[in-house]
């Protein structure tokens, strides 16, 4: 087991994975039979998304489900953008993944007593007998496996355990990656990727990592927004560095937003499952009146960018700082035993779920768009793979369907891992790559030029490219971001990097590409809401950019 940060100036590795979630341990652990896999994370590995996972996993585990249905739950969520071969390939491979995640150890939710076939529970012979099954919105089935309300622990602890175990595989926490290195600046014909370059934050090291292969594992970016339910480091890192490798991105614009964040001064980013919903909670006004059914008949269980969008016009309507959540009217045994960290965590700013409605607000929550790739992650440059939120499968279309998101780390690291394994013993490390250049930076001195420029990207994500749009604000968020992004830049240029210059870089970057994306989507759809294109165009198209077409970039 390796958990040192960097430290020297050159290294090689068959295969880096730059990031430590759900997407980039899985892949580890499969490549790993076959060569050695350096996981690189910017902090410590408990701080991806994947930690915070509640609702679970969607696959189809019940005989009285069928593949036929989940993809046309997708795809239904999706608002006609997904790719329907991309879905169909993603839930053919669900049961495996659970399997495999079973074989790892993860212990899911199981029946706490029999039930009756078809309504709740998995038959026997099928492998997954005897495991609970939550709903969540959009699924027309119970095929929700989980760990009671906190999932992504469950998976983190046994993947992550797997990883420090295996000798093939060493982990690097505190290490930042900067930027991808391409072999066509170092005179090679073919373009591939060939490593990156690699900051170690306890000694400010820039190293030069030299990689057969790497794989891109870095997380979303709703960061970018001001009120999220995701961790610190969702700053789109991935998604930039392969930008600025010549990657195309698509369908930037649909950041979703989760309708249920907990609304309290103190609860910094902590969500409310949809889980509590698919077991019966009602989303309520500050009255009490329950308003979903006036919005669509699936009512609290409508897909996402629907209750979202719901929340947000009565909380301007009535002017309301949050709706309520109100999961009172079941058995408070029930509630504890189902939701034990929601209930755990409300009760500590003083709301106990099983007597109190709970106060919620909409937050950034996952990127649906990302960096382009096909269906064994490798994106546009040779030998750079995304897996993992950080990528675009075309899974997700419009607006991704609950818990599709683990399903799709775990499905496009298996593919990605058997990719790169019948390409290794034909790829070659290169030979020469220059070192970072620091000669020319010095120390920064004014670091309130990072955390105030931090601060107005969020805000004016959140003011002007948030759950409703229209193209006044767009407008007024791509001046500011321009502006932004040149202040950044000098910045970068002559001061040594830190991880919040890097991540604010980056920040930058993902936020001139959602707004670009949004601005030329002449329609709404899914997550993309805009008053000037109310209506749905008959084709729906995705909204891919590319970097060659930006020369500022
Ligand atoms: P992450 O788990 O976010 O990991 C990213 C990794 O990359 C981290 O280790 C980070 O340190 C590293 N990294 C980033 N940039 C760099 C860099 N420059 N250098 C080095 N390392 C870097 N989805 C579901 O399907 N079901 C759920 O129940 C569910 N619940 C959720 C609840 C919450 C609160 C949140 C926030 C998300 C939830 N999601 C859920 C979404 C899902 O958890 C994420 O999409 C998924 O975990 C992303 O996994 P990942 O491996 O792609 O990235
Ligand atoms: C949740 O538990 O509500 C999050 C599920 C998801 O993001 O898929």
């Amino acid at each position: 087991m390796d958990l040192s940060p960097a430290s020297k100036a050159y290294s090689n590795h068959d295969v880096l994975v730059i990031g430590g979630g759900a997407a980039g341990l899985s892949l580890a652990l499969k490549i790993a039979q076959f060569c050695k896999v350096t996981v690189l994370s910017k902090s410590s590995l408990q701080q991806g998304s994947t930690y915070y996972a509640q609702g679970g996993i969607a696959a189809v585990l019940d005989e009285k489900d069928s593949d036929t249905a989940h993809v046309e739950d997708t795809l239904k969520a999706g608002a006609g953008l997904c790719h329907q071969d991309v879905v169909q390939y993603a839930v053919s491979r669900g049961p495996e993944c659970i399997n495999w995640l079973m074989q790892q150890g993860v212990e899911f939710t199981r029946l706490q007593q029999p039930l009756k076939t078809g309504t709740n529970q998995l038959e026997t012979g099928t492998g997954f007998s005897g495991f609970h099954l939550t709903q969540e919105g959009g699924h027309s089935h119970r095929r929700v496996i989980h760990a009671a309300d906190a999932t992504g622990k469950a998976i983190f602890r046994c993947l992550s355990q797997k990883v420090l175990e295996n000798p093939n595989i060493t982990v690097q926490v505190n290490t930042v990656a900067i930027d991808l290195i391409t072999s066509d600046k170092l005179g090679e014909k073919t373009k591939r990727c060939v490593g990156a370059y690699v900051l170690d934050e306890s000694s400010g090291h820039i190293s030069t990592y030299k990689a057969r292969f790497v794989v891109l594992a870095t997380g979303g970016a709703s960061k970018a927004y001001l009120y999220t339910s995701n961790p610190d480091g969702a700053s789109g890192d991935g998604i930039a560095m392969a930008w600025r490798a010549g990657c195309r991105t698509a369908n930037m614009e649909f950041n979703q937003f989760h309708p249920t964040c907990l609304y309290h001064p103190k609860a910094k980013t902590f969500l409310i499952s949809e889980a509590l919903r698919g077991e019966g909670g009602i989303l309520r006004l500050p009255d009490g009146t329950r308003f979903m059914p006036a919005y669509d008949e699936r009512a609290e269980l409508a897909p996402r960018d629907i209750v979202a969008r719901a929340i947000d016009a009565e909380m301007k309507r009535l002017g309301c700082d949050c709706v309520y959540l109100d999961i009172t009217h079941k058995e408070p045994e029930f509630i504890r035993s189902h939701f034990p960290s929601i209930y755990k965590k409300c009760l500590k700013y003083g709301i106990d779920i099983c007597t109190e409605q709970i106060p919620v607000v909409p937050a950034a929550h996952y990127s649906c768009g990302g960096i382009m790739v096909d269906k064994d992650g490798q994106t546009d440059l040779k030998n750079l793979y995304a897996i993992g939120e950080t990528s675009f499968t075309g899974l997700h279309g419009a607006n991704r369907m609950a818990s599709n998101s683990l399903l799709e780390c775990f499905v496009f690291a298996f593919s990605a891992g058997e990719s790169i394994r019948s390409k290794l013993e034909a790829t070659e490390f290169i030979s020469e790559i220059p070192q970072w250049d620091e000669s020319q930076v010095t120390d920064s001195d004014e670091d309130v030029v990072i955390s105030h420029n931090w601060d107005e990207i969020r805000r004016l994500m959140w003011d002007y490219v948030g759950i409703v749009r229209t193209n006044k604000r767009l407008q007024r968020a791509a001046n500011r971001v321009r502006l932004l992004r040149k202040e950044i830049h000098e910045y970068y240029s002559n001061y040594r990097v830190s991880t919040n210059l890097l991540e604010l870089r980056n920040l930058a970057l993902v936020a001139e590409l959602i707004i670009k994306s949004a601005n030329s989507r002449k329609e709404s759809r899914g997550l993309h809401y805009t008053l000037d294109y109310p209506g749905l165009l008959d084709k729906a198209d995705d909204t891919i950019l590319v970097p060659d077409n930006y020369s500022d970039d």
